[in-house]
């Protein structure tokens, strides 16, 4: 079977990637609406950026009306904002988060109607161009055709997906995550981690993928730890912002499984970031996919140091998962319970998680079967 691998037409990385992208950035449009969060549109890289626009005549319209989980609700500012203003581009700096608002934001001003009309359906359109600028290393979203939003009435974290939403120009500068918190350094490095073990065990793997996924646990097994208790460390910032982006590529073109199928309806429903639930699930969710991928996962542990050499296939798994599950303790990942989630009401949600996981899809890509009853247990074993 024939494959497609998809990335941004242009990716910048390296210290001073933003100073560089700036007449990449001009070539593409004379209005461009800026979406940020409010703390970043105070960082360095943002003023990098606005200047960098400024001094070429460019006018920066700035949207920070993403305070947290992209919801409709935002996106429909976001785009009042960008009709009002007569912007033809879109830039989104920051988390995951603006850069998933600045899809959204495209796809509402070219396609019309409630985000909720497109989920699980290819979307098409003559987008604006988009560029991503991550100031977190994590999400990947810079990479991918996807845009998780949360509708606000349903409280459903929506997957959309189009392959003109990848962005134009992704900008990877490993100065602008410097300043980004300890948990905040963790959730979105085992974001990463979580992306690049999925794509790589997803049924949908592919060889170019493959590459890219081992690099990119080989990276974060070895700086992910250095990123988080020492946030100054150039050298863990640089190599985990390439991680973030190979493992962005990965899912981009291989896809996730059980362990974002399983994630998302926690946060939409108890509101734990992204990169957190995803984490609260990594290793048991990995403990149950590992006989369906075994010489894969054994591929992972040797790759990640935590297996040798001389191990079979069975052993070299079982040190993987057991040392994401590590990885995650050295990262201080909390239990449910020590999140603040009430045990009866978690339980008591496991019905509709369950449902909403498999709809998603993702578990499907899992290369063992996944049935709702399986993902019942993985929840309830979270409690
Ligand atoms: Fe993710």
């Amino acid at each position: 079977m024939s494959r497609e691998f998809i990335i941004p037409k242009k990716i910048i990385t390296g210290e001073g990637a933003i100073e560089n992208a700036i007449p990449y950035i001009t070539s593409m449009g004379k209005k461009p609406l800026i979406v940020t969060g409010r703390i970043v549109a105070k960082s360095d890289a943002f003023k990098a950026l606005a200047e960098g626009l400024e001094s070429n005549g460019i006018p920066c319209t700035v949207f920070t009306g993403i305070t947290g989980e992209p919801t409709d609700i935002m996106i429909n500012e976001g785009l009042s904002a960008y009709r009002e203003n007569g912007c033809d581009c879109l830039i989104g700096i920051g988390g995951g988060s603006p850069l998933d608002a600045v899809k959204a934001i495209a796809v509402s001003a070219v396609c019309g109607g409630r985000l909720s009309d497109y989920m699980g359906r290819e979307i098409t359109g003559d987008f604006p161009p988009m560029v991503a600028i991550p100031t977190t290393a994590g999400t990947g979203s810079e990479a991918t055709k996807f845009t998780v939003i949360t509708d606000a009435a349903t409280d459903v974290k929506m997957l959309l997906k189009g392959e003109g939403l990848v962005p134009d120009i992704a900008v990877i500068d490993p100065e602008a995550t410097l300043t980004m918190p300890k948990t905040i350094t963790a959730s979105t490095g085992l974001d990463a981690l979580t992306h690049a073990v999925e794509a790589y065990t997803s049924k949908l793997a592919q060889p170019l993928t493959d590459t890219l996924a081992l690099s990119a646990v080989k990276r974060i097994f070895k700086y992910l730890p250095a990123a988080f208790e020492n946030g100054d460390n150039k050298k863990a910032r640089a190599e985990m912002s390439v991680a973030a982006l190979e493992a962005g590529i990965c899912i981009n073109n291989s896809s996730v499984t059980i362990v974002h199928g399983m994630s998302r309806p926690i946060g939409a429903l108890f509101h734990v970031p992204h990169g957190m639930s995803n984490a609260m699930l990594l290793e048991k969710c990995m403990d149950f996919a590992k006989d369906g991928a075994l010489k894969k996962f054994a591929e992972l542990g040797r790759a990640a140091e935590v297996a040798d050499a001389h191990m079979d296939d069975q052993a070299a798994a079982e040190k993987f998962v057991g040392a994401l599950g590590r990885l995650c303790r050295i990262c201080n990942v909390p239990t449910v319970s020590e999140y603040g989630i009430d045990k009866q009401k978690f339980i008591d949600a496991i019905p509709k998680m369950a449902h909403d996981s498999i709809a998603s899809g993702s578990p499907g890509n899992t290369q063992k079967a996944v049935t709702e009853d399986d993902i019942k247990e993985i929840y309830k074993s979270l409690v």
